[in-house]
């Protein structure tokens, strides 16, 4: 074990602590993923993740990388932008989350490619994809810096990188997103999934990430370039997207 510490939510532990309480987090949430996405953000989660297939440029024949793809949303769409002659490899860490996006996408009649592995070390040779994308996940990841070098690692020179994550809400709707995320969060938590702690840990992550000016900087850090971003729902989410030239 390291000496190293990271945050989970507001506590600061080391990192390997990290990883398996974000595991935790995930395998005891996975049943009832689906579910609570559409209650927490009432159904805006969907026109988030339609923007972000919209903003992709993804064509008929491209390769697509969905990272911590979990459930498969994005997956799912993009599998139905690419044809029978692209390619979309559905991916995540997590053993629980990846088995229902597989049972998903193979329900919905797309056979995909799947591969359960750490965004911080991508089982993908250089410049393979067209497009990589990653929702909701990196906000999870012990070492982000790590993970964005291997997504920009795995991208064709004139691909892009989209990361669609919580952000800094335009800061007058900051004391109601407050209240909702600490309190009505954890409870729904509660009461759909019987996990209050998983949700609370959700409203502490957001908190944590880096805002979208921040996020930024670490993508042009990570080789990343005309990055920009779309601010969502009052920056309650952004879109960054950055280019490998
Ligand atoms: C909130 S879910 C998002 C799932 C899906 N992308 C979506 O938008 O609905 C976050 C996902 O990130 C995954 N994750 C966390 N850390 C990861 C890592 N280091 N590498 C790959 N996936 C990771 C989790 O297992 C989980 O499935």
């Amino acid at each position: 074990m390291t000496d190293k510490t990271t945050h989970f939510g507001f506590q600061t532990v080391a990192e390997e602590i990290k990883q398996k309480k974000v595991a935790e987090v995930f395998s005891s949430v996975a049943q009832k993923y689906d579910v609570m996405n559409d209650l927490m953000s009432m159904g805006l989660h969907r026109l988030w993740k339609a923007f972000t297939i919209q903003v992709s440029g993804v064509r008929e024949g491209d390769r697509v990388l969905d990272v911590a793809g979990g459930t498969a949303d994005l997956s799912l769409a993009f599998a139905r932008k690419v044809g029978a002659r692209g390619q979309v490899w559905l991916t995540d860490i997590n053993h629980a989350m990846l088995s229902r996006g597989r049972d998903r996408v193979f329900d919905k009649g797309f056979p995909l490619p799947v591969a359960q592995c750490n965004a911080e070390k991508l089982p993908f040779p250089d410049e393979w994809f067209d497009c990589v994308t990653v929702a909701f996940g990196l906000r999870n990841m012990t070492h982000k810096d790590v993970a964005l070098a291997e997504m920009q690692r795995v991208l064709r020179p004139g691909g892009r990188l989209l990361v669609l994550e919580f952000s800094k809400v335009w800061k007058p709707l900051a004391p109601a997103y407050d209240l909702y995320s600490f309190k009505l969060l954890p409870w729904m938590g509660d009461k759909v999934a019987n996990d209050a702690e998983s949700y609370r840990y959700l409203a502490e992550s957001i908190r944590m990430h880096p805002g979208q000016e921040e996020l930024k900087t670490m993508m042009e850090q990570a080789g990343l370039k005309r990055v920009d971003y779309f601010n969502l729902s009052a920056g309650v989410v952004a879109l960054h997207r950055g280019y490998k030239l």
